[in-house]
């Protein structure tokens, strides 16, 4: 049977996420290596020529499963009967850039981007926001998409999360496969929380495997926050390839279900779970299944979680009233 393609609209597709992005959804790694996929490349007009090249460079590929790759400078067109877009291209923090600045030039970005979404994307449309600051770029996209139902708009917080679970096997001595129920509370940002409590190393709670408090405060939650930044430090540009291969991981996750007895993170729109305030991007631990995904409900948190959870959900409440102050809400 000749399966109908999947349309994969990706933002930014000439920046260097773009770059090691592409090649792994037009070989079969987003969706499952039985779906074909169409790609949409969304650039501003600067980037259109080197969107080109890449686009020759898929065509070199020979990949049996893509079908085609269009390239628009105009959301209206990229967005056209998208299934699954991945919101990469965003304005970098530039010397002098204060943080409402980059929210104000994002909101440029992320609020017609949005709408086009709202106008012209298919029914079953899911949106991963990758571009930073990205818990509040999908709060603004999916504001300018009234229609499209507000849980299909995701901020990428599953870099953090593999972040986190490579820190803990490297830790514990084990592999990677080990560990599981790693969970990444809040804002993709230094505020973030990488919880450790409910989660397993070799079956085994990881707090109590780890035993190691100060560890875990002064080592463990500061490296996996400030990643991001020890990356730029050492590679003088920020992270590409992980942070592309978390966006399959994502996407691959939400399509295709998590496995039994495990869970993943992802930044989505709360229900007031854990006491994060109703409809802030957040990131919580979820369960995934034929494409929809629930917040694993019922975990103790303690009060050293508490105050880090509170302290990111925070943050992310005054992202939101500063967009909300520029308009964009
Ligand atoms: P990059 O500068 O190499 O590429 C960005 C691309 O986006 C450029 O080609 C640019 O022309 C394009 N672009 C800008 N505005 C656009 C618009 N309105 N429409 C379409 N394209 C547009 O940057 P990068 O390294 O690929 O990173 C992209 C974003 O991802 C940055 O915001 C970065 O901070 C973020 N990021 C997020 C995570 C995460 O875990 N959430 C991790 C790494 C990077
Ligand atoms: C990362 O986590 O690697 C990025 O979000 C860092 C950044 O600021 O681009």
């Amino acid at each position: 049977m000749t399966r109908t393609p999947v349309n994969v609209t990706v933002t930014g597709a000439a920046g260097q996420i773009g770059y090691a992005l592409l090649f792994r959804i037009a070989s079969g790694h987003l969706l499952g290596a039985d779906v074909p996929v169409k790609l949409r490349l969304l650039e501003i007009p600067q980037g259109l020529k080197a969107a080109e090249g890449t686009a020759m460079e898929l065509d070199d590929c020979a990949f049996p499963l893509l079908r085609g790759i269009d390239i628009s400078d105009d959301p209206n067109v990229a967005f056209d009967g998208a299934n699954v877009a991945l919101l990469v291209g965003a304005r970098p923090r530039t010397k002098g850039m204060e943080r409402g600045d980059l929210l104000e030039a994002n909101g440029g970005i992320f609020k017609p981007q949005g709408a086009a979404i709202n106008a012209h994307a298919a029914d079953d449309i899911k949106v991963l926001v990758v571009g930073n600051p990205a818990n509040t770029n999908a709060l603004i996209a999916q504001a300018a998409a009234p229609d499209v139902p507000r849980e299909r708009f995701t901020a990428m917080t599953r870099l953090d999360h593999n972040r986190a679970i490579s820190q803990l096997a490297q830790k514990t001595g084990v592999p990677v496969s080990e560990i599981r129920k790693l969970t990444i509370w809040g804002n993709h940002s230094a505020t973030q929380y990488p919880d450790i409590f409910h989660a397993e190393v070799a079956g085994k709670n990881a707090a109590e495997a780890v035993s190691d408090e100060q560890w875990l405060a002064d080592t463990f939650i500061p490296t996996v926050a400030k990643r991001g930044a020890a990356i730029i430090e050492a590679r003088g540009a920020s992270s590409a390839a992980s942070a592309a291969n978390a966006a399959i991981d994502h996407v691959h996750t939400w399509v295709n279900g998590t496995a039994d007895g495990n869970w993943t993170s992802m930044g989505i729109p709360s229900d007031g779970s854990y006491g994060v305030p109703e409809g802030l991007i957040s990131s919580f631990p979820v369960t995934t299944k034929d494409g929809t995904y629930e917040i694993v409900q019922g975990l103790e948190i303690n009060d050293f979680s508490r105050t880090r959870i509170d302290a990111s959900v925070k943050e992310l409440e005054e992202e939101r009233e500063a967009v909300r102050g520029l308009g964009l809400l």
